[in-house]
C-alpha cells in the first residue's frame, strides 16, 4: 500500500476531486480526516471509505477561515499524532465565475476566483506546514487547470487564479523543501463526469452553440490520445504524487492535461 498510514487531511472532500482522491488515499492505506463547507457530502465519502474497511473522519471547515482551518489540524494533532498530506481541492461554483467577457466582467466577479482560490490555498498549505516541520515530512498538494498557462475566453478571473496557486505551489516549495515538505499540484484535463465541468460548458454552450457531446469531442481532440481524462486516473496520480515514491518531486504542477498543454 502506497499511503499505509499516512495522515491525510482532505479540504473540500465532498466535490468531484476531493472525493475521488479520498477513495484513493484510502484504498492505498492512509487515516483520512476529510472536510468540507457542508457536512453531509464529506459524510457521505466519510462513510463508503469506512464501510470499504478503510479510516475517515468528516468534519465541518470553511477553509477560508484561518481559525477553522487551525482548530481543525490541531485536533488531527490530538487524534493522530502527526499530518503527512494535505490536499486541498476545493472549488467554488462556475455558475459564479464563468461566462461574462472580461470588458463587461464587474471588478468584484474578476476578483472573486483570484481571493478565493488563493486564500484557501495559502491558509491550508500554511496551516498544514506549520505541523509537518516538526517531523521534517510532508507533503501539501492542490489542483488547478490548463487555464493556468493558457488563453480561454469567458473564464473571468479563473485563468488568474489557476495561475496564481501554480506560483504559490513554487514559492511554497522553494521555502519548504529544504525542510523535508514536498509541494505538489495536478493540473487534470477537464473530467467530464463532474457538475465543475458540466457548469463550464453552459456559458460555451451560448457562446458557440455546440451540443454537450460536441464540446466534449472539442476538449478531447486537444489531447494526444483524443479523449478526456476520468476522476480515477487523476486520482491515481494523487496517490502517486501523495506518495513516499514520488520524494523526488516538488515544487512543481504535474501536467495531466494528456498532451493539450506542451510543458
Ligand atoms: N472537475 C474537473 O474536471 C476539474 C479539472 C481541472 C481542475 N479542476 C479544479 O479542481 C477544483 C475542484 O474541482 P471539483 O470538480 O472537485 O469541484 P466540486 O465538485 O465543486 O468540489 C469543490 C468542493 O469544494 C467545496 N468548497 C467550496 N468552498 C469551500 C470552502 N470555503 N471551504 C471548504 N470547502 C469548500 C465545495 O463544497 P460546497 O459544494 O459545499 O460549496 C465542494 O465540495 C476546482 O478548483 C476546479 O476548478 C476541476
Amino acid at each position: 500500500m502506497m499511503l499505509k498510514d499516512k495522515v491525510a487531511v482532505i479540504y473540500g472532500a465532498g466535490g468531484a476531486i476531493g472525493s475521488a482522491v479520498a477513495r484513493a488515499f484510502a484504498s492505498e492505506g492512509a487515516n483520512l480526516f476529510l472536510t468540507g463547507r457542508h457536512l453531509t457530502p464529506v459524510e457521505v465519502v466519510a462513510e463508503d471509505v469506512v464501510s470499504a474497511g478503510g479510516s475517515a473522519a468528516a468534519a465541518v471547515v470553511d477553509a477560508l477561515d484561518e481559525q477553522a482551518v487551525d482548530t481543525h489540524l490541531q485536533s488531527v494533532i490530538d487524534t493522530a499524532g502527526r499530518v503527512d498530506i494535505s490536499f486541498n481541492a476545493v472549488g467554488i461554483p462556475n455558475t459564479k465565475i464563468l461566462g461574462v467577457p472580461l470588458i463587461e466582467l464587474d471588478v468584484a466577479q474578476f476578483s472573486l476566483p483570484i481571493t478565493t482560490y488563493t486564500r484557501s490555498y495559502f491558509l491550508t498549505a500554511r496551516m498544514a506546514a506549520r505541523r509537518m516541520v516538526a517531523n521534517r515530512s510532508g507533503v501539501i498538494m492542490t489542483v488547478t487547470a490548463l487555464h493556468s498557462r493558457t488563453g480561454i475566453p469567458l473564464v473571468g478571473g479563473y485563468g488568474p487564479a489557476m495561475a496564481a496557486k501554480e506560483a504559490l505551489t513554487r514559492d511554497l516549495s522553494a521555502e519548504l523543501a529544504p525542510q523535508g515538505i514536498r509541494v505538489v499540484g495536478l493540473r487534470p484535463q477537464a473530467m467530464p463526469e463532474t457538475r465543475t465541468i458540466k457548469e463550464a460548458f453552459t456559458p460555451r454552450a451560448k457562446a458557440s452553440g455546440m451540443t454537450w457531446e460536441q464540446w466534449q469531442e472539442f476538449l478531447a481532440g486537444r489531447t494526444h490520445a483524443r479523449r478526456l481524462m476520468t476522476l480515477e486516473e487523476m486520482a491515481n496520480m494523487a496517490v502517486f504524487m501523495a506518495s513516499d515514491k514520488a520524494s523526488g518531486m516538488t515544487g512543481t504542477t504535474v501536467n495531466l492535461t494528456m498532451g493539450s498543454l506542451d510543458d
